[in-house]
């Protein structure tokens, strides 16, 4: 029977691209298990991987931040991953390849999570999950069908953390997620 240990462990053997060479720690994902929303952002950055947590550094705390603003509980309302288990060096963009060979742990993860709604944190994720071709300033806080899910994307904190005029944006964005999720 699949679980979450399972995957993780799967995870922690896998050496399926050079990621696996240099990284500290897998991040793997953290949250309710059983929460209707299923957060997924892009790759573990330095601080995640030292902790092998996701969403811990700047960006991170910005993002918790938001979703407490909008009454949503990073403990127990949501289940956090990425798109990568591993950082890329220097916080590079995950490659393409990188993101192909990660893909099946993050499927499984959705498959056991089994979440309401899938929330696309930043262009990347977005690009994996909902459509290769997504226009992230265009399309984010839209809901689109993805295979059996519900799928909505806003944008990486990192974004807001460059540009804080794009926090009013990302902040209807989870006031909309909320009451979405609340609705599913
Ligand atoms: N950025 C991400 O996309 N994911 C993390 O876990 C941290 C920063």
């Amino acid at each position: 029977m699949e679980n979450l240990e399972n995957i993780r462990q799967e995870i922690l053997q896998c050496n399926a691209c050079s990621l696996s060479q240099s990284r500290t720690n897998i991040v793997f994902g953290e949250g309710n298990p059983n929460a209707k929303i299923m957060l997924i952002g892009e790759a573990p950055g330095e601080k995640e991987d030292l902790a092998g947590r996701p969403f811990v550094g700047r960006s991170g705390q910005l993002l918790r931040k938001m979703l407490k603003d909008n009454g949503i509980d990073p403990e127990n309302d949501v289940y956090i991953t990425n798109i990568l288990k591993c950082r890329p060096p220097q916080n590079r963009d995950p490659l393409p390849q990188e993101q192909e060979l990660c893909k099946d742990f993050l499927k499984r993860q959705i498959r056991t999570v089994h979440p309401k709604l899938l929330v696309c944190v930043g262009r990347i994720s977005a690009c994996k999950i909902i459509d290769k071709n997504f226009k992230i300033m265009r399309q984010h806080g839209q809901l689109f069908k993805v295979g059996d899910y519900m799928a909505t994307a806003t944008l990486h904190p990192a974004v807001i953390l460059r540009n804080s005029s794009n926090l009013p944006i990302a902040m209807e964005d989870w006031a909309a997620i909320k009451k979405m999720a609340d609705e599913l």
